[in-house]
């Protein structure tokens, strides 16, 4: 029994030596000796049971926290089962949410799980502005936070765990430029519109600049037009990111700006699922006998089978399988107090970039963050998607994702 004081008070003082790295202090670098002194009364214990209280890192073991936003979208879903199978596999427990894309839930289920003891919290933010209560709360535990693909921008959030979010968008753009042959457009003027993400969301605005930074030389030289004049993030941004939302703006803007013939060259989508509804709008209510070039992100089934068909052209691939691998690996060196930098990355065995300058919190600190790499898919590369063994391809050549 006293052996399991003295783990419980080195894991508490262990966890508690560890700050936070964004916006706090370096987390204790791993020769740190644990601060703590046990207390007099404490003697090293007679027997020499292993000791299942030490900290969560020592063990594989600890409690660990998994809020993913919604089951709506198609891509948290395997997140949540990526994430929820690798800490499992490493020996942590876990509790796994998903808060249906409302925040006062996400921040209910956050709460509860520091109820019930976690260790850490692995978060995939509805709202990056919005889980305040919920941070502080982890913060007066001193529980460490990973934000988990979108940006808390809350202090209390330890580190960020994403794909380069810019580069995404980059890849959507460069895309389109380099299909329409905008370098040698000549006099010739293409059409595009844009539909981004959810403005809660702060990965939208790092997709959306990404695309329009590689278009913006196009836009000025007026080989790129976009006829309805909505290009400002504000004014193309889908709440949600739902399909039918976009579905519906896609339409109004075909039918304000299109019934006339103009023709579309390109739409420029920041995901699959606002893909999917901007590509239904141009298969019903398009006129023009080209082939509109749609773009979008995840790798979302519906969207591969379009890309197949031809009517979506491009998705950009996350694998989230990996941004899981490096999750937990960064989980655990947090709780075992290890230095968190680039020295981390080689244990990943995962291509990742560290990144200390792009992402910061509301209060204007920096977040430390792990960056992997993401990649254009088209109907030319699509094995590469069933090469990462994620994705099986059917006798009818259309993908599915194993999990
Ligand atoms: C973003 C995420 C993307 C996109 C969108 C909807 O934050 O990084 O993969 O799909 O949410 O889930």
């Amino acid at each position: 029994m006293k052996r399991k004081l003295l783990g419980a008070l080195l894991s508490t003082a262990m966890v508690a030596s560890l700050v936070v790295g964004c916006g706090g202090k370096e987390a204790a670098p791993a020769d740190t000796p644990a601060e703590t002194e046990a207390p007099a009364e404490t003697e090293a214990p007679a027997d020499d049971a292993a000791d299942d209280t030490a900290a969560p890192a020592a063990t594989g073991g600890g409690k660990i926290g998994i809020s993913m936003p919604t089951q709506s979208l198609e891509r948290w879903n395997r997140d949540g089962a990526y994430l929820d199978e690798q800490f499992k596999a490493a020996g942590f427990e876990t509790i796994l949410t998903f808060s249906d894309d409302k925040t006062d839930q996400q921040v209910n289920d956050i709460q509860n799980m520091l109820a019930d003891g976690v260790d850490m919290l692995v978060i995939a933010a509805i709202d990056g502005n919005a889980l305040n209560t919920a941070l502080e709360g982890a913060a007066e535990k001193n529980i460490p936070v990973i934000s988990y693909d979108r940006l808390i921008l809350n202090d209390a959030a330890s580190y960020y765990v994403s794909f380069d979010n810019y580069t995404v968008g980059k890849l959507q753009g460069e895309y389109i430029v380099k299909a329409l042959d905008l370098e040698n457009a000549g006099d010739k003027t293409y059409n595009i519109e844009i539909t981004a993400g959810d403005p809660a969301d702060n990965n939208a605005t790092y997709f959306y600049q990404g695309a329009i930074d590689a278009i913006q030389p196009y836009l000025d030289n007026g080989a790129l037009n976009v006829v309805s004049g909505q290009k400002d993030f504000d004014a193309v941004a889908t709440p949600g990111w739902k399909t039918d939302t976009a579905l519906a703006r896609a339409q109004n803007v075909l039918s304000s700006y299109y019934a006339d013939g103009t023709q579309l060259d390109a739409w420029l989508c920041s995901n699959d699922s606002t893909a999917l509804g901007v590509t239904q709008a141009v298969t019903s209510d398009y006129a023009g006998s080209n082939t509109v070039i749609i773009t979008g992100q995840d790798g979302d089934e519906a969207n591969l089978k379009n890309i197949v068909d031809g009517t979506q052209t491009m998705t950009v691939y996350k694998n989230v399988s990996n941004e899981s691998i490096v999750t937990l690996a960064l989980a655990k060196a947090i709780l075992a107090g290890e230095t968190i930098d680039e020295s981390l990355i080689p244990s990943f065995g995962i291509e990742c970039a560290f990144d200390t300058e792009s992402y910061e919190t509301s209060a204007g600190n920096k977040c430390p963050s792990f960056l992997l790499v993401p990649n254009v898919i088209t109907k030319d590369n699509l094995q590469d998607l069933v090469d990462t063994g994620l994705y099986t391809m059917g006798d009818d050549g259309y993908l599915s994702a194993t999990k």
